[in-house]
């Protein structure tokens, strides 16, 4: 696809972070206790957070409606696109694929607990250093991924960092300066 130079940018870490919503655990939430609402504690970014949800929520919609940790993206929640990519106890998932209730007590990161502006992941540094996106929208989600990327096993060369980062879809078609940004970080490691 055409990349779109008018496009807007956003912030690479995710364009949402705030250090409100860390350092203390979410109070439960109230809402109509129609027998669907599970309780689930989910550790995300290192803070606890006990909620009272619909047991039919995914972990994305929960992260992003229910935590209000908008980083993670919602792209096509079918699968196919990567945008919704976390950390679950270490491993990357498509939080738009599993429901929040199978997650309790795990331990999930998203993009805002990966760096902040003032001090970022060297995947974010290389991101930006490298020019990894153009509307930012994808970039989140491929972060999370090629920061997975670093533990799995991967060959040295840009065509086995692009198999691994094949589940990431960028409709701006950043992905030269994306697999460069990765192979940057590699390099360094
Ligand atoms: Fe989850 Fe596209 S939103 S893979
Ligand atoms: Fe726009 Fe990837 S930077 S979709």
């Amino acid at each position: 696809m055409a990349s779109n130079p008018s496009a807007s940018r956003v912030d690479p870490i995710g364009g949402s972070f705030s250090p409100s919503t860390g350092g203390s655990a979410s109070a439960p939430l109230d809402g109509p206790d129609n027998g669907d609402k599970v309780q689930v504690t989910l550790r995300i970014n290192g803070d606890d957070h006990r909620l009272r949800i619909d047991s039919r929520t995914t972990l994305l919609d929960c992260i992003r409606e229910t935590v209000a940790l908008t980083g993670t993206k919602k792209g096509c929640d079918h699968g196919q696109c990567g945008a919704c990519t976390v950390h679950v106890n270490g491993r990357r998932v498509v939080s738009c694929l599993t429901l929040a209730l199978l997650h309790d007590g795990d331990d999930i990161t998203t993009i805002e607990g990966l760096g902040t502006p003032d001090a970022m992941h060297p995947m974010q540094a290389a991101f930006v250093a490298c020019d990894g996106y153009q509307c930012g929208y994808c970039t989140s989600g491929q972060i999370m991924s090629a920061v997975a990327l670093l533990k799995e096993p991967c060959g040295p060369d840009d065509a086995a960092v692009k198999e691994l980062m094949s589940g990431n879809i960028c409709r701006c078609g950043a992905y030269p300066s994306i697999v460069a940004a990765i192979q940057q970080v590699r390099k360094n490691a």
